[in-house]
């Protein structure tokens, strides 16, 4: 059985994810809120990235950082602290759990690391500067630490497009809403946080071992396909 710490269990994508990893793993969850569901295998660390130190933990083999934001204004009103507090979220907050998890990581089980991306890091969007300015900083985190750790921990990162959490709640917050973002897809879908959840538990899991240094676009087609 792995232990797995999952920054940002307890909504969204990473509750998901919790719920997915929890039969057949120990989950370490760090958020600002606890995780409604309780399970044996589930421990739950209060800790406001941005401004806690992040929890001492003995062993762990995967670590997931899900906080981010969409914030998304036209640039000229997007203010520095814009910028610095989407970086912030996105990607110190990263950078501070890899520091601080990377000593036990090096001595887990085939251990790994997992990130999140954007569709807006490699497609153009409107209102997105700022967003994908901090994603594609993840991505170019995700390149560099899987080189740097190979082979002892793989790094990898998901870019989902549009996902049905509270953080995207304003982008389908009526039915016409989604058939318009389902009907920009070429899918014609967007993401539920189960699907994206399949996906990381894959890219924890031993089956992929030949996998790091990646960026897995979830896109329902809107970034691979010009229909
Ligand atoms: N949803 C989308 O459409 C979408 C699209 C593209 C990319 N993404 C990316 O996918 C990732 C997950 O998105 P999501 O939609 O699942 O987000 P979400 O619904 O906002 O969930 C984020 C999780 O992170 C935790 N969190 C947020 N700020 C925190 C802080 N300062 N300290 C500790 N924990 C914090 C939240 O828990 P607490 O509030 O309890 O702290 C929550 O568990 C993000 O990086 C996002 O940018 C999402």
């Amino acid at each position: 059985m792995k232990t797995i710490i999952v920054i940002g269990g307890s909504k969204g994508i990473g509750k998901a994810i919790v719920s997915a990893l929890l039969p057949s793993n120990k989950v370490i969850n760090i958020s600002r809120s606890s995780p409604e569901k309780n399970h044996e295998n589930l421990t739950h660390h209060e800790c406001d990235v941005t401004k806690d130190v992040l929890p001492d933990i003995d062993a762990a083999d995967g670590l997931v950082y899900c906080p981010g934001s969409i914030n998304l204004k036209p640039i000229a009103r997007l203010s520095i602290d814009d910028f610095k507090n989407d970086f912030e979220i996105n990607v110190l907050g990263a950078v501070r759990a890899v520091q601080k998890y990377l000593d036990i990581l090096k001595k887990g089980d085939q251990p790994s690391i997992l990130m999140f991306s954007t569709v807006a890091s490699k497609l153009g969007m409107p209102f997105h500067a700022s967003v994908a300015a901090s994603k594609s900083a993840i991505e170019g985190l995700t390149k560099s630490l899987g080189a740097e750790l190979a082979p002892t921990v793989r790094v990898n990162a998901i870019a989902p497009t549009v996902t049905n959490t509270e953080l995207a709640s304003k982008l389908l917050r009526n039915d016409k809403m989604v058939e318009k973002m389902n009907d920009r897809h070429p899918l014609k879908k967007h993401l539920q946080p189960e699907e994206v959840a399949e996906m990381a538990t894959f890219l924890l899991s031993d089956k992929a071992a030949s996998l790091s240094g990646q960026i897995f676009e979830m896109d329902c087609g809107i970034v691979s396909f010009k229909l």
